[in-house]
C-alpha cells in the first residue's frame, strides 16, 4: 500500500495500484490534474514536485527523460502521466489550470542568449487612461485595472500567446514562442485581438455599468521576425523579445487612435492568413514613426464565417460563471432523461461535476493546440469505454450540454454561438468515440511506410 499527499488541496488518497500512472491515481479518485495530451508525456501539463518520497516513484521514461532535459528540470519535477508510486509520496500539482500553459513554452527557450523567430506581437493600450484616473477613486481603478488585465489577457492565453508586458495602461501579447507556422501564429494573434474587443464590450455592459465608466481599447497586430531569449543579470534573466516588428505593432497600435479605429493589422499579418477569411473594413496607407518608407495597415472587424474557437473562448467564462450549478443542472437533466446512466457513476456528483467543467474548460483553452487536444479527447474516451459508456449515449449527453449552455447564457445566447457550441461537441464527441478507428489508421498507414 501507499499513499499519496497531495500539497495544496491536503488530499491524502492510499492506493494497492502499482500499475497506474500518478495521473490515472489521480482521475480515479476525481482530482482535477491537467493532462492536455491526455497521458502521452507530450504537453508536460500534468507535472507535479515530488516534496517527499522521491524514491518512491518509478524511473523516468525514456519520454520524460528527454522533457526534463529540454527544459533543465531538476530532479523534483516529475510527469503525473509517466510515473508510478510505489510507496508513499507527497506532491503538488504545478499546473492547475489552461490558462497557466502557455508559459511552460519559455521553459523552452534559450539563457543568456537570444533565438530569432517569427512570432505575432499584439499590442492592446487602454484609451484614455489619464481621464479614468481622474475621475475615479483609488480603490475604484484598481479594481477596474484588475479586471481589465484580466479579460484582456485570457484572449491571449487561450490562444496559445504568452503576456509578454503591462506597461502602463497597456497589454503586450506574443505569439508563436514555441515555434508554429506563420498562418497558426498571425490567426492566434487576430483570435485574440477580437476576443478583446469583444471582451472590453461586455465589461462595460455588465461590469463597469455602475461605474459611470466605459473601456475603450486599441489593439494593433504585426508579424516578423524577432530575436527572444532569457537575458538580463545573471542572477535577475527576464524573458525578453527585441527587434524591429515589436516597435512596429506598438506603432500600429498608435495609429488606430488617428485611424479612429479599434483593431489595425498590417499587411504581414494580413497576408499570413488565407484570402478571403477576414472582415476587413478601412485600409490605411501611412508612414510609421521612424520608417521611411509607407506601410499598409488593414482595420480588422472579425471572421468572414462563423468561427468556432473564438465564439467558444468568447462564451466560456460566462457559460462556467457558476461552475458547481452548470454541472449539478446538466447531470439532473441527464439522469431525468436516462434514469438507467446514473448507475455508471461511482463517485458523488460534486466532484464529478468538478472534473467535467474543468475538462470543459481545458478543452477551450486546448483549441490552439489541436494536436494536444486530440490525444486528450481520445484518452477521454478510451477511459468512457472503461466506464461503461455506449457511444449510443453520447448524442444525448451532447444535446443536454447544449441545452445547459444555452440556458446558462441567457440572453446572451445567440444562433452563432449555438451552432459554435454543437460543432464543437461534434467534434469532442467523435474524437472520444472513434478512438478505436482512428488509431487503427495510423497504425495502418505506419505499417505501410
Ligand atoms: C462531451 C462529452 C463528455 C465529456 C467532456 C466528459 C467528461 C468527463 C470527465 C472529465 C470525467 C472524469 C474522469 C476522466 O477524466 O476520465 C468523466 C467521467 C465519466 N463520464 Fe463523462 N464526459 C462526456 C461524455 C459522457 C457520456 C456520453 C457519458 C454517458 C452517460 C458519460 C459518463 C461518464 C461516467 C460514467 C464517468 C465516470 C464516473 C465515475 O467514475 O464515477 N460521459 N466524464
Ligand atoms: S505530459 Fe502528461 S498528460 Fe501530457
Amino acid at each position: 500500500m501507499a499513499s499519496i499527499l497531495y500539497n495544496g488541496i491536503n488530499q491524502l488518497i492510499t492506493t494497492f495500484d502499482q500499475d497506474s500512472t500518478l495521473l490515472d491515481i489521480s482521475l480515479e479518485n476525481k482530482i482535477p490534474h491537467l493532462h492536455e495530451c491526455g497521458g502521452n508525456g507530450r504537453c508536460t501539463t500534468c507535472r507535479v514536485r515530488v516534496i517527499e518520497g522521491h524514491q518512491n516513484l518509478s524511473a523516468r521514461t525514456m519520454v520524460e527523460r528527454n522533457t526534463a532535459h529540454l527544459r533543465r528540470w531538476d530532479p523534483a519535477v516529475r510527469l503525473a502521466c509517466q510515473c508510478r508510486v510505489k510507496g508513499d509520496v507527497v506532491v503538488q500539482r504545478l499546473v492547475w489550470t489552461g490558462a497557466e500553459v502557455n508559459k511552460l513554452q519559455l521553459e523552452t527557450i534559450p539563457e543568456g542568449e537570444a533565438e530569432e523567430r517569427n512570432i505575432a506581437i499584439l499590442f492592446c493600450d487602454l484609451r484614455n487612461f489619464t481621464r479614468i484616473t481622474s475621475q475615479n477613486l483609488a480603490f475604484d481603478i484598481a479594481h477596474m485595472l484588475n479586471r481589465f488585465y484580466t479579460v484582456l489577457g485570457d484572449p491571449i492565453l487561450m490562444n496559445n500567446g504568452i503576456i509578454y508586458q503591462y506597461v502602463g495602461d497597456e497589454i503586450v501579447g506574443i505569439f508563436g514562442t514555441a515555434g508554429g507556422t506563420r498562418q497558426k501564429n498571425a490567426t492566434d494573434a487576430i483570435r485574440a485581438a477580437l476576443g478583446m474587443q469583444y471582451a472590453i464590450e461586455r465589461l462595460n455592459h455588465m461590469e463597469l455599468k455602475d461605474f459611470d465608466t466605459k473601456f475603450e481599447v486599441g489593439v494593433g497586430v504585426n508579424f516578423g521576425r524577432a530575436f527572444i531569449g532569457h537575458l538580463g543579470h545573471p542572477k535577475h534573466r527576464q524573458f525578453t523579445v527585441i527587434g524591429d516588428p515589436v516597435n512596429v505593432a506598438s506603432r500600429i497600435q498608435g495609429y488606430t487612435k488617428v485611424a479612429k479605429v479599434k483593431t489595425l493589422i498590417s499587411e504581414s499579418i494580413y497576408k499570413s492568413v488565407e484570402e478571403g477569411t477576414l472582415e476587413i473594413g478601412n485600409t490605411f496607407r501611412t508612414q510609421l514613426d521612424g520608417k521611411d518608407f509607407e506601410s499598409q495597415l488593414f482595420e480588422l472587424r472579425g471572421f468572414r464565417e462563423m468561427d468556432m474557437n473564438l465564439e467558444l473562448q468568447s462564451s466560456l467564462d460566462f457559460i462556467l460563471k457558476n461552475e458547481e450549478g452548470f454541472a449539478r443542472r446538466f447531470y439532473d437533466k441527464v439522469f431525468t432523461k436516462a434514469p438507467g446512466v446514473r448507475a455508471l457513476f461511482k463517485s458523488d456528483m460534486v466532484s464529478q461535476g468538478r472534473l467535467l467543467t474543468h475538462m470543459l474548460s481545458g478543452i477551450v483553452y486546448s483549441l490552439s493546440r489541436p494536436e494536444y487536444l486530440k490525444m486528450g479527447l481520445r484518452t477521454l474516451g478510451k477511459s468512457h469505454e472503461k466506464y461503461g459508456v455506449r457511444p449510443e449515449y453520447y448524442p444525448l449527453v451532447e444535446e443536454i450540454l447544449l441545452e445547459t449552455i444555452r440556458e446558462e447564457l441567457g440572453a446572451l445566447y445567440t444562433e452563432k454561438l449555438g451552432r459554435a457550441w454543437k460543432q464543437a461537441l461534434e467534434y469532442i464527441t467523435s474524437q472520444m468515440v472513434n478512438w478505436e478507428a482512428d488509431e487503427k489508421i495510423v497504425e495502418m498507414s505506419n505499417a505501410a511506410n
